[in-house]
């Protein structure tokens, strides 16, 4: 492994199962997506040409990526320290891991696999103003380093780049990397009754608790890409931070502020009854 964490695809050394389920993902995904996906990721998917059959070579896929923004796909064993990812964001480089689920884990996996990092994120980085905010988020992250106010970029991160909705002339749509790549979460996502929907504002985010562990309970919906790249990259996030010091109690997930502009009330009934795990 090198010192920025990345190592090698190892492409060849994917066994025709491990390429299987990258085929069988794909499929169930590109059903469910259209009318439910923004369009950016769709086309990003065409463009990048990401169901050519397999799971995809990095390099090849980063020359196309490259010529369209800039960016391009490294691989990396799975979680990599927070400076380190920061820092290939802020290089427009980002990283992926590069195993697969096993065939037994198609539904529900926390940690994030090639099929999450390649399928989920990279055809949004196809977009030049969501690619230019990926870059800004790294910057921001590596000035942030010291602020103990990393959980609060964190959020930001989960509520947007992970699991964020989008407004469109069309309805609500998904471009979060963490409900685009699964089957159940891109249906409740949008269309359940039990999740609180949100416009987005900036500070009460970076105050929000989130799970990793089930289907998120609040959903942030932003305008535009323009809009949140506007939100973020044009505010001082110092004196944010320093409002941040000392108050580390964040807002519980279910959390509905008096100020907050609701696009859907959830009913929460999901998260209630035990979520995932509720004997069914
Ligand atoms: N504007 C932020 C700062 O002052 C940086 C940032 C941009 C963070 C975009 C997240 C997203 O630190
Ligand atoms: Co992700």
């Amino acid at each position: 492994m090198a010192d920025d964490y990345t190592i090698p695809q190892g492409w060849e050394g994917y066994s025709d199962e491990e390429h299987q389920t990258w085929d069988t993902l794909y499929e169930r995904q590109v059903k469910l997506l259209p009318g439910k996906a923004e369009q950016s990721f769709l086309d990003g998917l065409k463009a990048l040409d990401l169901g050519r059959g397999g799971i995809p070579n990095f390099e090849t896929m980063s020359d196309e990526l490259e010529s369209l923004t800039g960016w391009r796909v490294v691989a990396v064993p799975g979680l990599v320290p927070d400076e380190v990812f920061f820092d290939h964001l802020a290089n427009r480089r980002f990283p992926a891991g590069n195993f697969i689920r096993r065939a037994d884990q198609l539904d529900y996996l926390q940690e994030p696999d090639v099929f999450h990092d390649v399928f989920g994120h990279v055809p949004m980085l196809t977009n030049p103003v969501f690619a230019d905010y990926m870059q800004a988020y790294g910057k921001g992250g590596l000035r942030s380093l010291d602020s103990g106010c990393l959980k609060n970029l964190a959020a930001l991160y989960w509520y947007t780049v992970e699991f964020g909705l989008v407004q469109t002339d069309d309805g609500l749509r998904i471009y979060g990397a963490g409900i685009v790549s699964s089957a159940s979460e891109s249906v409740f996502s949008l269309k359940d009754p039990s999740p609180h929907r949100l416009k987005f504002d900036l500070e009460r985010v970076m105050r929000t608790d989130y799970r990793i562990d089930d289907f998120q309970q609040t959903y942030f919906v932003i305008d535009s890409y323009e809009d949140l790249f506007h939100a973020t990259v044009d505010t001082d996030f110092g004196p944010i931070y320093d409002r941040l010091q000392g108050v580390d109690d964040k807002y519980p997930v279910d959390t509905i502020l008096a100020e907050a502009e609701v696009v859907h009330r959830g009913s929460q009934d999901y998260a209630r009854k035990g979520g995932r795990l509720a004997k069914p």
